[in-house]
């Protein structure tokens, strides 16, 4: 078992990210740890530059991310965190990569028409080839489980498509480059939607601060935002049948459900039938009870540079180790000498 995934340090980390992934990478942190397997969890901050940043910014949220994922319990101690720049191998692995993804199979990528909106001609040639980079970071390691929010689902299955493709031109059925890996994706929480507009999702690029929860806010702005959320002025039913075109009301409830680690039905079964004014408060409570613990962590972790700093090269030093033999294989599957 080799659990691997990424998570940009751009913008603040948010609750869409806390439950659509971030919770992911400890429970299978720990399973990977039980099955005799690794978890390696990185700071997507080659992603990062492919959109216009900030130098400064970039250094200063990549701490602070690192601090995030510790305060909600990534353990270095049995997880490998690090930073995708201090592992070279992901950036050579794409070039690599480069030579087998095909220009219509990135054209057709949701994330970068999105991203580049109607200034395509302007977008970054690191955007558009963002997915092979991705397909990089986890071909490298052999990854067999990636924890993602479902909006990274079909960057995954570009990843496989690489792979396989990959072993098809340049090795055997019996004895391929790389594996396959599989995509672990949330059911209650697959896509949090913005707090503001229930089609969007949550996102840390939204203008607004209102449209999410992050995971630094305090107790009382946690509250605000759930209190402001956008709803309908109807009762919640007591089945799921009745959340159809409600789209904010069905975010907040799949929240609930997946902050009570149950299902969007047991919390109608429990809450059917209250409005919002009785049903918002219950979700703040319970988001503040999950989550004030993790910011108090972070709070406090987040002031030790020295301690982020070594988790940091500690995580790199064994990434880098674990991807050479792979890094090798795929050199000298396709012919490249390299020494
Ligand atoms: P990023 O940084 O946008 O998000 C990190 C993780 O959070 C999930 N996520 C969500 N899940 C549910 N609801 C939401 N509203 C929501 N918003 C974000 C994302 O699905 C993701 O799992 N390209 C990736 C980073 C990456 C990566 C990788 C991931 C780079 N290489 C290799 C996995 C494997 C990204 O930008 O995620």
């Amino acid at each position: 078992m080799r659990v691997v995934s990424g998570i940009q340090p751009t913008g603040q980390p948010h609750l869409g990210n806390y439950l659509g992934a971030i919770r992911n990478y400890v429970k299978l942190q720990d399973e990977a740890v039980a099955a005799g397997g690794e978890c390696l969890i990185f700071l997507a901050d080659l992603h990062a530059i492919s959109m216009p940043h900030d130098p400064k910014e970039l250094r200063a949220s990549t701490l602070e991310l690192v601090a995030t994922l510790v305060a909600c319990g990534v353990d270095p101690s049995k997880a490998i965190l690090f930073n995708q720049a201090q592992v070279p191998a992901h950036a050579e692995l794409q070039w690599l990569l480069n030579g087998t993804a095909r220009m219509g199979w990135l054209n057709r990528m949701t994330q970068f028409k999105d991203k580049s909106g109607k200034n395509r001609e302007g977008a970054s040639v690191a955007l558009f080839t963002y997915p092979v980079l991705q397909a990089a970071d986890v071909l490298l390691y052999q990854a067999t489980h990636v924890p993602v929010g479902e909006d990274q689902k079909q960057h995954l299955e570009l990843a496989r498509d690489i792979a396989q493709k990959f072993n098809n031109d340049f090795a055997s059925e019996d004895n391929p480059v790389f594996t396959l890996p599989d995509p672990i994706i949330p059911p209650e929480a697959a896509r949090i939607m913005s707090l503001r507009d229930g089609s969007a999702k949550m996102s840390k690029s939204d203008a607004s601060d209102m449209s999410r929860i992050n995971l630094a806010d305090d107790a009382d702005t946690m509250a605000k935002k759930i209190k402001k959320a956008k709803t309908d002025p109807e009762p919640l039913p007591s089945e799921l049948k009745g959340l159809e075109d409600r789209p904010e009301a069905l975010n907040l409830v799949s929240i609930y459900a997946a902050l009570a680690e149950t299902s969007v039905d047991a919390v109608l079964a429990d809450h059917g039938g209250q409005g919002f004014g009785a049903f918002k408060p219950a979700l703040a409570d319970l988001l503040v009870a999950r989550l004030g613990p993790i910011r108090n962590r972070f709070v406090e972790l987040k002031e030790d540079r020295e301690s982020l700093d070594a988790i940091l090269a500690r995580g790199a030093a064994q990434a880098r180790e674990i991807g050479i033999p792979t890094l090798k294989a795929a050199y000298d599957a396709m012919g490249l000498i390299r020494g």
